[in-house]
């Protein structure tokens, strides 16, 4: 039988306040999903002693312990599968997934990334913005497909650039925002993979 909140893993590599965000989210009694695993391909990440201290399962596999990227991420899958997890949420995950892990995750793989897409794929996203004027800025998230933080939009959240703003100033709006969409956005794919 399916459990009636969707198992959910969350890929981090560094400090996790989005894996943060999402823990606290699925406390809630009516959350319509639940956090079964911490997974980092960094055993020093940050986020994984937060994890551990919210009483969350955390695992850490090395990319150097297989032969290659697709054994790497054949292992990543199994640990996932083998929690039961039926979406799996990218937070600071820096490693770009091969095509045989994210077609195999294919509309259950999701990604939070700090900017208004299509605008400022990759990379130094408010280094960027700053850099071109924007008046405005903000985060996305999305389904992941095999093109870099190029899949289908579930939602976006805006904020202003400020006179005065520099990145670390910029990050913090929009990485506040995140907190509050990426919690969202994965509530209703949850119910909709739970309606389906
Ligand atoms: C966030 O800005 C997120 O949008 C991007 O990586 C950063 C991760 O931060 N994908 P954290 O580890 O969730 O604090």
């Amino acid at each position: 039988m399916v459990s009636a909140r969707v198992k959910v893993g969350v890929m981090i590599s560094g400090r996790g306040s989005n894996m943060a965000a999402l823990i606290e989210a699925s406390r809630a009694p009516d959350y319509p999903a639940e956090i079964a695993l911490v997974l980092s391909n960094k055993a020093d990440a940050p986020g994984l002693a937060v994890a551990a201290a919210a009483d969350v399962e955390t695992l850490a596999l090395s990319a150097k312990a297989y032969a290659d990227k697709d054994a790497f991420e054949a292992a990543l899958d199994a640990a996932l599968k083998a929690r039961g997890v039926e979406i799996v949420c990218l937070a600071g995950y820096m490693r770009i997934l091969g095509r045989a892990f994210v077609e195999g995750w294919s509309g259950r793989l999701v990604n939070i990334h700090p900017s208004l897409l299509p605008l400022y794929k990759g990379l130094h996203t408010h280094e960027r913005a700053l850099a071109d004027g924007a008046r405005e800025h903000g985060c996305t998230v999305h389904l992941v497909t095999p093109e870099l933080d190029d899949g289908p939009i579930l939602a976006q959240a805006r904020v202003p650039v400020l006179a005065g703003d520099d990145p670390d100033r910029l990050a913090a709006r929009v990485l506040a925002e995140e907190h509050r969409l990426y919690p969202a956005a994965l509530a209703e794919l949850a119910r909709r993979l739970r309606a389906a």
